[in-house]
């Protein structure tokens, strides 16, 4: 069964407390499960972290080289500050896909930029915690 490697960075463990008229109620518990249950649908193995720290982030990246086919991306803050997260990602060799729960575009200026995009095959934002399942969704075709 294909892998992919679901990651998601700074702050998102508050998922579901953290600024809910954003991000919503659900909490990253609650998007794991529904990442698992989909996954289990589409048949794709999981593999699913969350990091305050790029560091972490980035060995997490090395691991997916050697035990991933595909990678979903929640860089959270270091999506507009990260070149070592996108570099990182310049070593994966399979898709990269990046996904925002909410609409990044009609945020603060500073949330317009991603480095991940630079390498990302596609960008989900916008839709939630949906986007999270459209994002395997979208890995199986690629990868399945
Ligand atoms: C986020 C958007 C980022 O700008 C922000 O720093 C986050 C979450 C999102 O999922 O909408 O922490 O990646």
């Amino acid at each position: 069964m294909p892998t992919v490697y679901v990651l998601n960075g700074p702050n998102l463990n508050l998922l579901g407390q953290r600024q809910p008229e954003i991000y919503g109620s659900t909490t990253l518990a609650d998007v794991e499960r529904d990442c698992r249950a989909l996954a289990a649908e589409l048949g794709l193995e999981i593999a699913f972290h969350q990091s305050n720290h790029e560091g972490a982030i980035i060995d997490l990246i090395h691991e997916a080289r050697r035990s991933a086919q595909a990678v979903v991306i929640n860089p959270a803050a270091f999506t507009h500050t990260s070149v070592a997260i996108l570099d990182a990602l310049n070593t994966f060799d399979g898709p990269v896909i990046e996904v925002h729960i909410s609409n990044v575009h009609k945020r603060e200026s500073f949330r317009h930029h991603s480095y991940v995009s630079l390498r990302a095959e596609g960008v989900i934002a916008g839709f939630g915690v949906n986007g999270y399942l459209l994002a395997l969704r979208h890995v199986a075709k690629l990868v399945g």
